[in-house]
């Protein structure tokens, strides 16, 4: 008999491709997470209404009422996820940097996908800084989320090549395949891991 599957929440701020990606993989039988809650600080975010009308539970918490009070911001978030149940929370293009109060509260159980073969290329315009630097390849990494910015444990990567005369454009659409391929499969991972921990208890 399969186990109940571990809750899983995704915050976002824009289209969303990767928590689209999380929530298809999900529909595999034996996917050891279900998307419970997709969340995001803006409002106008196209992967909200992708994920209602998927029939997943998904809200705007908008950030500009809490002005430069980022922390209340996250423990109005902190509060949903809560509500949901969930275990894992999962950062999907959300575009704003989290409180130290918010990361130490989801501390090891709370990833992020990145653009770049990380260490480099932390932070924006990662396939730009990429190809400035004339790098033969490229890629996308899941990662801890700890304080500092892109930098917590790498769970896994995925690469692609840069060819000659490669630009921006083609270069994000290259990678972004291959993060809604990587993300969902760590994230399996890290789920059956974090429950195996727990079985051994
Ligand atoms: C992705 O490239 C992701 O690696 C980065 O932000 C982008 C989000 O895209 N963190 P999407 O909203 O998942 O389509």
């Amino acid at each position: 008999m399969r186990g109940a599957r571990t809750p899983v929440g995704v915050l976002i701020s824009g289209r969303g491709s990767n928590m689209q990606a999380l929530v298809r993989a999900a529909e595999a039988p034996d996917c050891p997470y279900s998307v419970v809650l997709v969340l995001s600080e803006n409002p106008d975010a196209a992967g909200l209404a992708w994920a209602r009308e998927r029939g997943i539970a998904a809200e705007a918490v908008d950030r500009r009422p809490f002005g430069k009070d980022r922390e209340s911001h996250e423990r109005a978030l902190h509060d949903r996820l809560q509500a949901a149940g969930v275990q894992v929370v999962t950062l999907a293009g959300y575009m704003r940097l989290l409180t130290p109060w918010f990361v130490r509260t989801w501390a090891g159980r709370m990833l992020n996908i990145h653009p770049s073969l990380l260490p480099k290329y932390p932070g924006l315009h990662t396939h730009r800084r990429a190809l400035e630097a004339g790098d033969a390849e490229a890629g996308c990494s899941v990662h801890l989320v700890i304080e500092e910015v892109d930098a917590g444990e790498i769970l896994g990567q995925a690469r692609v090549p840069v060819p000659p005369g490669d630009d921006e454009d083609a270069l994000a659409a290259r990678v972004l395949e291959q993060e809604h391929r990587l993300y969902p499969a760590v994230l399996a991972e890290f789920v059956r891991s974090l429950n195996r921990e727990r079985l051994a208890l």
